[in-house]
């Protein structure tokens, strides 16, 4: 069967690291992407999600410093260069591996959140926050014990805030624009709290827990990390049944 065209956005979605920062993106297209994002679902149609649009220069660099040290303490320190070569291993020239190695191990893979055109920063960072005390927790009578949910309860807005980002990085695809999720410059508790405190966020009612950046791509990026077929990770009526299309191979 024929992709069509949202299963071609889909598919031809890819994480954006440089931008074009010669063409700025007006704020209707941002608007557009929110609003995409919105008609995200959420548990209880409760939309426990914040954006905090981030066009400020000095903001940008802030936090893209934390996102660039964050970076040399995680793959420059704690990953051993055997385990990243093996990540990687779907990169094919060993030139192209040796220098996406060199970029992440002294961080530069993330200079471009900080927005500068000498490293095809992005124009646009959107920080997303989500309410984790809200979603099940609403009723006075259920607070704090789990309630009706048991342990998901937290869970429904960083499945939400998950869902609701992805629909922007979709509509953001759909109008031409590249975007990058990324988690490394929250994935501190330390960095959240000093992004809050920077932004203004009512940390810990909300919790700034991803980042997008958005722009028009500097290269046309086809090439991503593979991903594996239905049939390696889907599963029919029980775990480890497979799940084939019948007669289809
Ligand atoms: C929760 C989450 C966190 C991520 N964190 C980062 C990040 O910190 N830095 C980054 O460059 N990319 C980050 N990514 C993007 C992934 O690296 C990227 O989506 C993945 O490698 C697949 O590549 P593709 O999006 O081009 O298909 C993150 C994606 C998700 C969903």
């Amino acid at each position: 069967m024929e992709d069509n065209e949202t299963i071609r956005t889909i598919k031809e979605r890819r994480a954006i690291r440089d931008y074009n920062t010669e063409r700025d993106v007006p704020d209707e297209l941002i608007y557009k992407i929110i609003e995409a994002g919105t008609y995200a679902p959420s548990a209880e149609n409760q939309q426990p999600w914040r954006i905090v649009v981030v066009r400020d220069k000095e903001t940008q660099e802030f936090i893209g410093q934390i996102a660039v040290d964050r970076t040399v303490e995680l793959f420059g320190r704690a990953t051993p260069r055997q385990e990243l070569e093996r990540r990687l291993g779907y990169i094919r020239s060993k030139a192209s591996l040796e220098r996406t190695i060199e970029i992440l191990i002294t961080g530069r893979r993330f200079e471009y959140i900080k927005g500068r055109p000498e490293t095809n920063g992005a124009p646009v960072l959107l920080v997303l926050c989500v309410d984790q005390t809200h979603v099940g927790n609403s009723q006075p009578t259920l607070r704090g014990t789990g309630g009706v949910y048991g342990w998901s309860s937290p869970r429904h807005a960083i499945i939400a805030g998950a869902m609701m980002l992805q629909n922007m990085c979709l509509a953001a695809a759909s109008l031409g624009l590249g975007t990058c999720v990324s988690s490394v410059q929250l994935d501190h508790f330390d960095d959240v709290g000093a992004i809050s405190e920077r932004l203004g966020i009512p940390y810990p009612h909300w919790v700034p827990i991803l980042c997008l950046t958005v722009g028009y791509p500097k290269f046309e990026r086809t090439l991503g990390p593979p991903r594996q077929p239905p049939e390696e990770i889907a599963f029919l009526n029980r775990w480890g049944e497979p799940f084939t299309l019948g007669g289809a191979e």
